[in-house]
């Protein structure tokens, strides 16, 4: 019998500018905006530049060149990447795929909060209160209960979000992926970049900036503070969990990955500096208007965006625009993010059950969208997230890349290859300080931050939530994404499914 093969449309950007905006607006989210500046003050403020930067080089950009050599040698999505490389290996792509369905599901939920706020600046609808409104009048977060009570100043934010974003990743890996980064990114930056200038302007943005800056050497002998810096760099250039191996797999052969691997990794780096200043700057001045030191007015997360930007806005001359550029920059900046996260499984689901593109989206997006919705738009959904954040970023993206590295490098021994795959069209050859790195280094310091991660897991509930909260919402979660992975590599690969990776683009036939 013969197999009737027809040339598959997996989609692909259309040249290495649209690519590299791709993986930049992957990499630039939330994780930058939010996360960086606290976790750069927490962990030593100026002196945290040595620990994030050794992550960076070490780890970072290492990482992301391993990400970008199997996607792009295996031309396919994570899966079916690791599938090529041994079938053995197929479950660490399953996985990635499983953490991606986390992550993708709160994501969202932040998108619409920050949506919300933008019309919010206008209004101050926050009042004089906008901690007790966030959590109150706004998100009417339950305490410590898990309800079915639906939000509707959530929800129906939570539904026109899924809605563009099931539009877009409907257009496809150029018209919808790489069209959006290319419109988005730099929108972002000139709205970003505004907004540090306006926050450089107010009062008290240099105390800000001196509090941020400060360098507390001290914090560098705390082993904690080292594993934030690596959890910073993983979670914020988006390496680890499948994002850039299925980015890479949609490149032609001949670009330059190497040279465009530490264009995205020193972007991404630029933007959260950035994003260090312009907040810190903000900080200053709510520290001065509140007559109270800037260390007692910082925060990250959440409590950045929803409690102390909003208080800046309400004191801040020009208030209104400040908040309309940060929450924008937050919806922007997250929405590039958001797509990138679930095209890890629609190319999954696609490459698996040979899917056409509209299929696919259809058939991941819609189940994920109705789950994202029953979760975060009700009463409970903040706590939800809260703890399933941490705990995938710890025990999902930092394991699973731990366990890629290792399967890579010593289970196929496919480094070398990688380094000379990659060294032929990039211009920056990858020797063989890179293959060390992956194949010993970075391992091992990523071993000591997931042992050090999990001490402290173990011994202090995190936020001190109940056990049981934890257990399901945390360790269940991070638990049940490796369980899904392994058993999602069970099913064989369809017959018309090549298991070796394609000499040239064109010769991937299904
Ligand atoms: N890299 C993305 C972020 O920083 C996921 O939010």
């Amino acid at each position: 019998m013969t197999v009737s093969k027809a040339p598959i449309d997996r989609g692909r950007f259309s040249n290495k500018t649209v690519f590299i905006m791709a993986a930049i607006g992957s990499a630039v989210g939330l994780g930058n905006i939010w996360r960086f500046p606290y976790v750069a003050y927490e962990g030593g403020g100026g002196a945290f530049i040595l620990p994030y930067l050794i992550a960076l080089l070490v780890a970072g950009i290492p990482l992301l060149l391993l990400d970008y050599a199997v996607g792009h040698s295996q031309r396919g999505s994570a899966p079916l990447s690791f599938a090529r490389l041994s079938r053995k290996l197929e479950f660490i792509g399953w996985w990635q795929v499983s953490i991606c369905v986390v992550i993708a599901v709160y994501y969202a939920a932040i998108l619409a909060w920050s949506s919300q706020y933008i019309g919010f600046s206008f209004t101050q609808a926050w009042g004089d209160d906008p901690e007790a409104f966030f959590f109150g009048e706004f998100l009417r977060a339950a305490d410590n209960t898990i309800t079915l009570d639906f939000v509707p100043a959530v929800l129906i934010p939570m539904v026109i979000i899924w809605l563009v974003t099931i539009v877009v990743m409907a257009l496809g890996v150029q018209r919808g992926i790489g069209a959006t980064a290319v419109i988005f990114i730099p929108v972002l930056l000139v709205a970003f970049g505004v907004l540090v200038v306006q926050a450089l302007t107010l009062p008290g943005a240099i105390d800000g900036l001196q509090t941020l800056f400060a360098p507390n050497w001290a914090a560098l002998a705390d082993p904690a503070v080292w594993a934030s810096a690596f959890g910073q760099i993983f979670f914020s250039l988006s390496v680890g969990f499948g994002i850039m191996i299925t980015y890479a797999s949609y490149v032609g052969r001949k670009i330059d990955m190497t040279g465009s691997a530490f264009v995205v990794g020193f972007a991404n780096s630029g933007f959260e500096l950035l994003a260090g200043i312009g907040v810190f700057s903000a900080l200053g001045f709510l520290a001065q208007a509140s007559g109270a030191a800037v260390a007692d007015v910082v925060a990250g997360g959440i409590g950045l965006a929803f409690v102390a930007f909003p208080a800046i806005i309400s004191q801040a001359p020009f208030g209104a625009l400040l908040g309309v550029l940060f929450f924008t920059s937050l919806v922007l900046a997250g929405f590039t993010s958001l797509v990138s996260i679930l095209e890890v499984v629609i190319s999954a689901v696609r490459d698996k059950l040979e899917l056409g593109r509209l299929r696919a989206t259809l058939i991941v997006t819609v189940p994920l969208a109705t789950m994202s919705i029953l979760l975060f738009s009700t009463t409970s959904g903040i706590l939800v997230l809260d703890i399933a954040d941490y705990f995938i970023n710890r025990f999902g993206i930092l394991l699973a890349a731990f366990v890629a590295m290792l399967a890579v490098g010593w289970g196929v021994r496919r480094v070398p290859a990688f380094a000379e795959h990659m060294s032929r069209f990039g211009s920056i050859r990858l020797g063989r300080w890179w293959v060390v790195l992956i194949m010993v280094i970075t391992p091992v310091l990523l071993l000591l931050m997931l042992v050090l991660e999990m001490i402290t897991a173990i011994s202090t509930p995190y936020e001190g939530y109940p056990t049981w909260m934890l257990g399901i919402f945390g360790w269940g979660v991070a638990g049940a994404a490796l369980a899904a992975g392994v058993l999602l590599s069970i099913p064989k690969w369809k017959a018309t499914t090549p298991l070796e990776a394609p000499e040239h683009d064109e010769e991937v036939v299904r």
